[in-house]
């Protein structure tokens, strides 16, 4: 195989090295393109055929369906390992021996007080606030009270940043969900795991111990590890991006999540049980929502179907579609949304539209399903992928500062008007 491309343009040809990352794919690395050629730029809206950096934490195959963090199959992970074990794996590259898991939650407990002042913000929404808005304000906040993580440029004041931002995010969730609810705030508990203090905060009720209950902390710990990353997808490069202009840890991640709130991205969850009730009200007529889908001139889309890369089944998809069915019937749970959830798919999957355009489920069709017997409140869904994709976020942003990636600064082709002159205001 040749290690360059060429391009001829106006007769003249140009050579860019190829590069090859460790599972064979191929780039072109387009560094001198504009200075090579006197000014000529790449054009790719959404960036479909873009990479936009080299990175060793998640590898997805979107054709195969194959789904890796840092070498180690979803499959295997979602099995076998537990949430904190995972962040653990894809910011620092390997997983941690009892010793090192041990000293990393201790350093989170450690960290897991949130200023009382931060209430006085949360007080000043309204209930009926987005709990997105409510958690990327309030990511964004943590700067105020703990400002020696806003610069942080050595490899110590980063991990003391993202042990502090582990420990505290899980704490605005829980309030967030409970000032909506109307309860009082929880505190965590430093002698229970990770997620088990994720559940106490979100459910203890002020009048009773929280009991947990396994099959609903397997489940949750589960969709976190699903969830945690996915290379370069939107929320991820708004991570990166922001980070590349050395803007701090705490408000890269508010950016993140303000992204994943989005509708065509993480906002999906929540939209997909929305569209599983109104087919639900409308007498679970299926095929007609197979038809706006697929009409031109509807803005209807069938929410948790189709993928920018996966153009097979999402191996997430499929882990929790069997999850789904288990945690139902664990926890005694009738949902009528997960016949109809699993009735369009069965539909979907043998409709050429949707056959031709290879969409298949996504990681947001059938998570809500879960969240809902969880007891998690529908707009509270991407709040949940937040905290999943937390540790994804955040192992991205290190290695984009800890490769010394330049502040992200894309082209454009400028379509405006050419230049003009000044017209006083009595001469328009
Ligand atoms: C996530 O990138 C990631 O990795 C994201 C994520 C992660 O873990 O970070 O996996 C999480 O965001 C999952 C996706 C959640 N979003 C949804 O479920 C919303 C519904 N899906 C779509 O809006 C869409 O499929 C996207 C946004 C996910 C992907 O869009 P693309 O890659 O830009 O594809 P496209 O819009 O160009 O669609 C290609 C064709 C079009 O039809 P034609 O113009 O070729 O005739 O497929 C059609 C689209 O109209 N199409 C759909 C559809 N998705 C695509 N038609 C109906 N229903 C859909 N859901």
């Amino acid at each position: 195989m040749s290690d360059k491309a060429r391009l001829e343009i106006n007769g003249k040809f140009y050579e860019f090295p190829l590069v090859k990352g460790t599972e064979n794919e191929i780039g072109i690395d387009i560094k001198t393109l504009r200075s090579a050629t006197g000014g000529v730029i790449t054009l790719d809206p959404g960036y479909k055929n873009t990479g936009s950096c080299e990175s060793g934490i998640t590898f997805l195959d979107g054709e195969k369906g194959i789904l890796r963090y840092r070498g180690y199959d979803i499959e295997e992970l979602a099995d076998k390992a537990d949430f904190l074990e995972v962040a653990y794996l894809l910011i620092f590259g390997e997983l941690p021996d009892a010793e090192t898991l041990e000293k990393f939650h201790s350093d989170i407990k450690n960290e897991s007080l949130v200023d009382e002042e931060l209430k006085k913000i949360i007080d000043a929404f309204p209930k009926s606030a987005h709990p997105m808005g409510v958690l990327a304000s309030l990511t964004s906040a943590l700067t105020a009270f703990n400002p020696s993580s806003v610069n942080v440029d050595s490899e110590e004041a980063m991990y003391n940043a993202i042990v502090r931002i582990l420990a505290k995010i899980p704490v605005l969730v829980a309030w967030t969900m409970r000032k909506r609810q109307g309860l009082p705030f929880v505190y965590g508990d430093n002698s229970l795991g990770y997620v088990e203090n994720i559940l106490k905060m979100m459910f203890q009720k002020p009048n009773e111990e929280y009991v947990q209950n396994p099959i609903v902390l397997d489940a949750l710990d589960k969709l976190l590890i699903l969830h945690a990353d996915h290379e370069q997808n939107c929320s991820t490069s708004t991570v990166r991006i922001t980070g590349s202009s050395h803007a701090g840890l705490f408000v890269s991640l508010s950016a993140g999540i303000s992204a994943l709130w989005g509708p065509l991205h993480g906002g999906a969850n929540q939209a997909v049980i929305e569209m599983l009730e109104n087919i639900k009200e409308d007498d679970g007529d299926t095929k007609k929502y197979m038809a706006k889908a697929k009409d031109k001139n509807d803005p209807f889309r069938l929410m948790g179907f189709g993928h920018r890369v996966y153009k097979n089944f999402d191996p997430r998809a499929k882990i929790i579609k069997k999850s789904a069915d288990e945690v139902l019937a664990d926890l005694g749970v009738e949902d009528p949304v997960l016949e109809i959830a699993k009735g369009l798919e069965k539909e979907a999957l043998e409709d050429p539209y949707f056959v031709d355009r290879k969409l298949y489920p996504n990681v947001d069709f059938y998570s809500g399903i879960i969240y809902r017997a969880l007891g998690i409140p529908t707009e509270m869904f991407t709040v949940m992928f937040s905290l999943g994709r937390l540790p994804g976020w955040i192992a991205q942003w290190r290695e984009m500062r800890l490769r010394k990636e330049p502040i992200g600064r894309p082209r454009q082709i400028y379509i405006g008007k050419t230049h003009r002159p000044f017209i006083p205001i009595e001469k328009r």
